[in-house]
Parts: C-alpha cells; structure tokens; sequence
C-alpha cells in the first residue's frame, strides 16, 4: 500500500472529533452537557462520513464478500454445534475473568490445540483480537521501550502502543531497511509490531526480513496473524508457520477467532514464559470476563474442521487470486492478494460510496474503505474471498463489481 513515510506520531485513522468547548455547556444555563453532540453529527453528515448500523437477517439475500469469513465454518453445522454444546455444558457466559472462575477446562483445550496446530510453545485465549493485541503490546514493552510499528498497522496494534507509553517509531509500510533504522542506535528493550496481511489492502508483511532485521537488533517480532491463520501456511497454520517463524522465542504471534475461525474471541500465541508474563501483567486479560464458553467452543470445532480439511485454506487463496485476475482483466485496478482480502481502488471516496451501494442493490455486499479510516486517502472496494464460494456465485460477482464500476 503506498505510504507517506510517517512521522514519529502514530496516526489517528479516526474521524476527527470537535475540540471540547472552552467551558461545560451544562448547569445553570440549562444547556445538556452533550449538547455539543450535534455539532459532531452535523460536521460529520457534511463531510459524508456517517456510520450507520445496518442489523442484517438470518436468511440476507446478499452474496457476502464483505465478512471475514474466510473458510465459510461460522455456520457449518460443527462448529454451531460446538458452540450450542459448550453453551450447554458450561454456560451461556464465562461467570469471572480468566483469573477467578472464567477459565473453563474448555479454555485450556482450545489454547492447547492452537499452540500445537500453529506450532508455538504456548497460547493466551482472551476475549477478543483487539484485547490480544493491546495484551502483547502493552506486556512486552513499558515506558523508555522502543516500538517500530508498520504504518499500515491495524487500530488495536496501534492502541496497544499508545497504551503502552513506549516511544513509538512508525515506520514506512512494508520496509524492512527502515526499521533497522529505527532500531539503530536504541539501547534496551524494543519490539516490532506488524500485521501479517494487512487488513485494507491484502498484502503480506515481509516476515522472513524483518525477523532477521529483529535478530540483528536483538528486538522482538509481534505478528498479527488475524488474515493469516487458516489461509497461509501448511494447511491454514498461519503466515509465522509460512515465513519459518512459528516456536521461534524470539516471535509473538496474535490471531483472532472471529475471522477463518468463525467464531470469536482472540489469542496469544509465544514462548511460555512469554504466556506467563502475560497472565500476570496484561490487563486487557486480567481485567476482563473470559471468553464465553459458546466462542471458545465454535472455535475448537473450527479448528478441527479445518485440520481434517485444509484444502480449504488454499481454496480461500485460490478464490482470492481469480476475482483479481478476473478484475483487473476488467481493467479495474486491485492490489494482488497474498490472501483471502482483495482491494479494489476507486477513483474517490464518493464514487466508493455509491459503487458499494450499487453492488448491495444488485445483490453483492463489499466492504467499502475511504478516508479517514484509510492511512493514504486511497478509497477502495474492500473483497474478501470465502473457500465455500461457488464458480457461479464468483461469476455473479465478478459481473456485478465490473458492471457498477464508476467510470474514471
Ligand atoms: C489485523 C487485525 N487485527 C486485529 C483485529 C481484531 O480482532 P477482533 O475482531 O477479534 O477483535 C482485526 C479485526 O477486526 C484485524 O483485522
């Protein structure tokens, strides 16, 4: 993804927010103390940058290749059974943090299986990606660390960086020379922090060069492998597994199991003492309830499913490389797929708008990205591809995304 070289700040992809008023509207004057709200929304409905929630139905007549569904296992019938029958067994919630009553022999199963199946000594199961990347961020670095984080990170890396109070270098996407750059010269702890597969745009990180840049740096590798596991490496093991870094003890691996997975929740996968240090000090674990017993049970059932079926990692890929092929044959521009996400640049955010909007009412639900919650101000049509898609249902895309395609 084409990048500014960022300065030493990390960027805020948030909307912008108004500046608190010098003085509370509230009290005597009889003003709300939220009456500056409005001025937000109104700001926001003028720049065009409304969220809305749109509650979808059970049955939605949409093709969906706006989820993050990559292997299609959120409702095969043995993963819902898993969670239905963890759910029954153990109950609808965790009752406690992990710490006090909110870890389940379940719990234990699933970090078990995950470390083995993605080859790291030990697994952290928290309640979800977000809380495990500010998890490893926030324990394995403190205040005078040096973190180097890739300017295309996701939000949780770079929230977990914020809340670590480290010195926080943001590097230039993808460029392993310019974190070694930003590591010389550092004296003590430092991390690298990077996606795996970036998240907006689909591409794969340079692991193999950044571990050795961290290697000659004494400083540690932190991979989010959320778009990785279940899509790359030997049958869905996870792009460390696929770059030879899985069980290094020099690398921490977050995944997420809201995404290939199906289900939801997120772990930390490492060294054991890396665990360890973490079930001591990380407060986004000790902080907060367990993973409900239904998630944790829908992931294990996934899991295992996909052991017993991996053809369905490279079928995620292979989908993912024939809708860019198709089209870019098409003459649309798209960032070639390292996994299941395929990005497809629009001329304006705008046109972005009204393209995704196109595609729903002919049938199709994309992802739509525009600024500011891009890093580069490059709107885009956001595709993720699924393993259980059929060619028919990939014809039907293809024709719709290239026939509501704004002109230039
Ligand atoms: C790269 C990346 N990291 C972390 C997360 C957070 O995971 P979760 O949705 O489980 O909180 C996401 C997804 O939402 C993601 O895309």
């Amino acid at each position: 993804m084409p990048q500014d070289p960022a300065p030493p700040l990390l960027r805020d992809t948030s909307p912008a927010r108004p500046a608190a008023p010098a003085a509370a509207p509230g009290g005597p004057s009889g003003a709300g103390a939220f009456d500056w709200l409005d001025a937000a929304g109104a700001a926001r409905r003028d720049a065009g940058l409304v969220r809305t929630l749109r509650p979808r139905p059970a049955d939605s007549p949409l093709l969906d290749l706006a989820g993050n569904d990559y292997l299609g296992l959120a409702r095969h019938p043995e993963v819902t059974r898993g969670a239905a029958d963890a759910a029954h067994h153990w109950g609808a919630g965790a009752t406690g943090s992990r710490l006090v009553t909110g870890s389940t022999e379940l719990h234990a199963r699933l970090e078990a299986e995950l470390a083995e199946f993605c080859g790291f000594e030990a697994a952290l199961v928290l309640s979800s990606g977000y809380a495990a990347n500010l998890a490893a961020v926030t324990a394995l670095t403190a205040p005078g660390a040096l973190i180097v984080s890739d300017a295309g990170n996701h939000a949780s890396l770079i929230d977990g960086c914020r809340l670590s109070r480290a010195r926080t270098e943001v590097a230039p996407h993808a460029d392993p020379e310019a974190v070694r750059a930003a590591l010389t010269g550092h004296d003590g702890r430092a991390l690298v922090v990077t996606d795996a597969v970036f998240s907006v745009d689909g591409d794969a990180a340079p692991l193999p060069a950044l571990a050795e840049v961290c290697r000659t740096r004494g400083a540690g590798l932190l991979i989010d492998d959320a778009h990785g596991l279940g899509v790359l490496g030997e049958g869905g093991r996870g792009a460390p597994w696929a770059a030879g870094l899985a069980g290094d003890g020099d690398v921490v691996t977050t995944v997420t199991l809201s995404k290939s997975l199906g289900s939801q929740g997120g772990v930390v996968l490492g060294p054991a003492r890396v665990v360890e240090h973490l079930v001591n000090t990380a407060r986004s674990f000790i902080f907060d309830t367990g993973l409900a017993p239904a998630a944790a049970g829908g992931a294990l059932a996934a899991l295992r499913l996909l052991r017993r079926e991996p053809r369905r990692a490279t079928r995620a890929v292979a989908v993912a490389q024939g809708l860019y092929e198709r089209l870019t044959a098409a003459g649309l521009t798209a960032v070639r797929p390292d996994a299941a996400v395929i990005s497809v640049r629009a001329p304006s955010p705008e046109a972005a708008l009204r393209w995704a909007a196109d595609c729903r009412t002919a049938g199709l639900a994309v992802g739509c990205f525009r600024p500011p919650s891009v890093p580069d101000g490059i709107s885009r049509l956001r595709l993720t591809a699924r393993a259980d898609l059929t060619d028919d249902q990939l014809d039907a895309a293809v024709r719709t995304i290239v026939a509501t395609a704004p002109g230039d």
